[in-house]
This record gives structure tokens, sequence and C-alpha cells, in this order.
């Protein structure tokens, strides 16, 4: 188990907390579609406020590339958060500087200040030492509650936090233990579902969730891939041809490890990938159309096997959720977790967005803020971002 400093080991009062955030939401134009990362961050934001802390909170947002991208701004993502902590939130136009030190001095105790999109800077993404230490000059501790980055080895992850005293958020803290206990001691019977387009992505996490599983439910467009692998017509549906070889190997991995794996039985298909395309459902893809989603007898097989599980972990959409006619497996996957007596996790990225779009997320035990960052950390049991922030 991995332990952790915490808000408990600094002295708050008084303290200027640099805290790294990850307030990489979703934008349509200026406005925030999907403020979950924002809120996940308030209990970390409200405790150092207690404490009597000025705080200096800092983000990327997307993937400027080193530019300034003024519609990648965090300026709006700095107005929601004023709305929800109902207090003013002081923004600075740059990261790092003499103007942004005066606004730092100017804090008042429990003041909150939000810098610019981190990767403005091209410093930032190449981990630089001399702006690594210019952000730590801002503070006079340093927290990351930025769960979802933690796998990135950037100026604000594992380099401020050499030049400062650190600690780990609460966001950072119950992720690590949530995602810890999946890794570590998970009741058993295990299982695991993956989802999402691509085996390659996937790869590392089907390799190591094998160990530790005793059900694999491959489904998302990946799934047709594993199917060609075996030899099962998939129609037009996308594969990746390259991956074949290796999809079969993973199957075969999983087989000798005593993995069972559920592979789709029926499929929702259509003859283009088009939200009106008509669907229809199918035990063998037709000649001519692509699988969009897993269909009713594989929701009923795989929901009866998970019925009996007691950890079940769920990473990555079964079909298109975001198209109504192929959103039907998703959303009965989603709802079987949520209604489960088992311990259960959904992994961060879209799988995420299912289940707030579903409206499940307050049903699920853990729902984890990282895409990325929380299938790394099932596949090692570690983050980069971490190692500043442990316990020696
Ligand atoms: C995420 O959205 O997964 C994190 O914010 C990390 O973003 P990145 O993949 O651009 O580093």
């Amino acid at each position: 188990m991995i332990k952790l400093k915490t808000l408990e080991d600094l002295r708050l009062e008084d303290a200027t907390v640099l805290c790294r955030v990850d307030f990489n939401v979703p934008l349509d134009g200026d406005s925030i579609r999907d403020d979950t990362r924002i809120r996940a961050a308030l209990p970390t934001i409200q405790a150092l406020r207690e404490g009597g802390a000025r705080i200096v909170l800092m983000s990327h947002l997307g993937r400027p590339k080193g530019q300034r991208v003024p519609s990648l701004s965090l300026l709006p993502a700095a107005a929601r958060l004023a709305e929800l902590v109902d207090a003013e939130v002081v923004f600075a136009h740059d990261t790092v500087g003499d103007g942004v030190a005066e606004l730092v001095r100017e804090l008042p105790e429990g003041g909150i200040l939000v810098l610019e999109n981190l990767r403005f800077d091209p410093r930032e993404k190449a981990g630089d030492d001399e702006f690594s230490k210019a952000l730590a000059s801002l503070g006079t501790c340093f927290v990351n509650d930025a769960f979802g980055a933690l796998h990135r080895a950037h100026a604000s992850i594992t380099g401020a936090a050499a030049h400062l005293p650190s600690a780990a958020g609460l966001l950072v803290q119950a992720e690590v233990e949530a995602l810890g206990k999946l890794v570590s001691r998970p009741e058993r019977p295990f299982g695991a579902i993956l989802g999402g387009a691509k085996v390659s992505d996937k790869m590392g996490v089907i390799d190591a969730l094998s160990k530790k599983v005793d059900h694999l439910f491959i489904g998302g467009a990946m799934a047709y891939t594993f199917l060609a692998s075996r030899g099962e017509d998939v129609g037009s549906s996308r594969i990746e041809s390259d991956k074949l070889e290796l999809a079969d190997e993973l199957l075969a991995l999983c087989e000798e490890r005593g993995v069972k794996v559920h592979l789709p039985v029926d499929h929702v298909v259509a003859d283009r990938f088009a939200e009106d395309a008509e669907p229809s459902t199918h035990d063998h893809i037709p000649e001519g159309t692509m699988g969009l989603d897993i269909g009713p007898k594989t929701v009923e097989a795989w929901t009866a096997v998970m019925a009996t599980c007691q950890t079940l972990f769920w990473n990555g959409p079964l079909g298109v959720f975001e198209w109504d006619a192929f959103s039907g497996g998703t959303r009965s996957i989603a709802e079987a977790m949520a209604s489960s007596q088992a311990w259960t996790v959904v992994g961060g990225g879209d799988s995420a967005a299912a289940v707030a779009a579903f409206g499940l997320s307050d049903r699920m035990d853990h729902v984890s803020t990282g895409g990325g960052a929380s299938l790394e950390f099932l596949e090692k049991g570690d983050l980069v971002g971490l190692a500043p922030l442990k316990r020696k």
C-alpha cells in the first residue's frame, strides 16, 4: 500500500499553498460542459481555506503545445470555481513572473488565485527546472490534488514538488485508496469490464488485470478486433488489423492465467457509422454492416456473471453511447454496476462521462477523475507524480 503525506503533515496557517489541480474540463466555447473535475478539487480547496492558507491553484487545459491559445484559457474554470466556493477567485493571466508574484502577495488569508494554463509555456511539459523553481517560488508548500495528471512528469507535477514541502490533496488520497484496493486487495470474484476503441491503448492494463481478475468482459470497438482474431466474421466493423495477433495472444494469456474472458455474443449493427443509421440486432454481424453496440443477449449473459462478483471495475464505453440507438449496452452495464452489491469502480474518461450522462455517478463506490492516470495506476500500481508525495 502506498502511504502518502497528507494535508495534516503541512503547517497551513499563514502558508501560501501552491496547489496543482486537474481542471482539464471539456469546454463548449467559453462554457464548461462538465465541471466534475472542478467539484472534485473542492474538498481540498475548502480544507486549505479552513486551515488559514492562501491558495495558488495551477492546472493545464487541453494540449496547446506550448503556445498561448485563447480558447484554452483557464479563465472560465476560475469563474466556475468562484461560483462553487461562493467567494472571490483572482485570475492571473500568466503562470510565473513578477506580476503573478504581486498577485500572490496581495491575497488575503483564505484567498484563491488561479494561474493561467500551465501548458501555454513549453517548459511545463519539458519538466524544465527553472520553470519548476519559478512555480515553487509562488508558495511556501505544495499540494498535489491533480490525480488525472499524475502520470505526467511535468514541471508542475514532479518539478515544483522537489523544491517545497509537499503533500497529497484529498482527491489524490481518495483515488489512490480506491484504485489501490483494486490493485492490492480486491474481494473476489473480481470482474473487469473493458471497452473503448483501441486494443493498443488497453494492452498493458489487460495484461495487468489478467493477473488479478476472475472475469474479463470485453466490449466496445476493440471487441471486434478480439472476435476477428478468433476467426469470427465482423462485417465492416472497425478493427485494428495489425493487432489481430496481439489480441489472440492476450486471449491466450488470460486463458493460461485462469481468467474467464467474455466477448459479445450478439451485436447492434448498422450499415454506416452515423447517428441516424438504422439499428438492427444479430448474433453474427451480417456482411456489409458494422457492430456499434453490444446486444441484449450479451447484456443478459454479462449481468448474470457480474451479479456473482464482489468487485467490479469498468473502463471504456461498450458502444457508441453518445448516440441513442447505440447506447443501450453501455447504459445497461452501467445500471447493472449501479445496482450491484459489489464494490464498484469506474475508470475516468468516457466511462465516467457515460455514468454522469446516465445520472448514475452517485450510485458507484468510486468514479475516478483520471482517464490515462487510472489505467496506468492499475497497470503499474504507481504513478510518477506520487513519488514526491510519498511518506518515507
Ligand atoms: C486527462 O484528461 O486525462 C488529464 O487531464 C491529462 O491530460 P493529458 O492526457 O493531456 O496529459
